[in-house]
């Protein structure tokens, strides 16, 4: 689905030069649940933001159902993000002046869906995430858990094929948190493919693979299968 080779991500920030992405290659296939996990400035948000086309590489290749889409102009990413690619982030992201069925309702206006089309699809994805209650209600009215379902049910308002998530998780208690990775399992089952970053090992034992990031590089598993047989022999 896609495939990116030798990325590097800069940031010139005047005197100093940040690498936040370092040669990476990688493969996600359709389907896959995959997490990706690493310290705090490893570059799992930038890699999750490249993946997502919401930022541009510095350098390498990306390829979307073998098509490069670097060199695309930014309307014809614009339009392939808001097609395929559905976003839920740490912070929810809400439009906090508009309402449950607004936020829902917004990318597939983008989409050149009607208004009658939108409202009841709105209406049918929020009462799945369990919100049929909540539909006019304002962000900042509604509790943590429920902007995540909202924020959910937006990100599947175009029947996005990759779901995208930065640890969706990371601002709800642990019960709230696990509503959330139950609906992503399931929409995994159903043949989405989600890449998600966590920090909670848990978490990332759902993924069918796990990617380990440090200083903008992902790490050779087989030099962590090294590192655990190391441990082990007490080395
Ligand atoms: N817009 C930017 N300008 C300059 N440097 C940036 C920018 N965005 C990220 N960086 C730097 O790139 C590196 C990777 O950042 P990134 O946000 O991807 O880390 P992360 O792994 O998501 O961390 P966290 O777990 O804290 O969210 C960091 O050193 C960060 O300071
Ligand atoms: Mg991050």
């Amino acid at each position: 689905m896609i495939r990116l080779e030798n990325i590097e991500q800069k940031y010139d920030l005047g005197e100093q030069e940040v690498v936040a992405l370092n040669n990476i290659s990688l493969e996600i296939k359709e389907g896959e649940f995959v997490a990706i996990m690493g310290p705090s400035g490893s570059g799992k948000s930038t890699l999750l933001n490249l993946l997502g086309i919401l930022d541009n590489p510095s350098a390498g290749k990306f390829y979307l159902e073998g098509h490069d889409i670097t060199s695309l102009p930014d309307k014809e990413q614009a339009r392939i993000r808001n097609k395929h690619f559905g976003f839920i982030f740490q912070s929810f992201n809400l439009f906090s002046e508009l309402s449950a069925m607004e936020n829902v309702m917004l990318p597939m206006s983008y989409a050149g869906v009607s208004f009658s089309d939108r409202k009841s699809r709105a209406k049918e994805l929020l009462t799945q995430m369990g919100l049929s209650h909540r539909l006019n209600h304002l962000p900042t009215m509604m509790s943590g858990g429920e902007q995540q379902r909202v924020a959910i049910a937006r990100a599947l308002s175009n029947k996005p094929s990759l779901i995208l998530a930065d640890e969706p998780t990371g601002n709800l208690p642990t019960a709230k948190g696990q509503e959330i990775l139950d609906i992503l399992k399931g929409l995994h089952k159903q043949g989405t493919t989600i890449v998600m970053v966590t920090h909670n090992d848990e978490q990332a034992q759902m993924a069918d693979r796990v990617i380990y990031m440090q200083d903008g590089s992902i790490q050779d598993s087989s030099k962590q299968d090294n590192k655990v047989l190391e441990s082990q022999r007490g080395e």
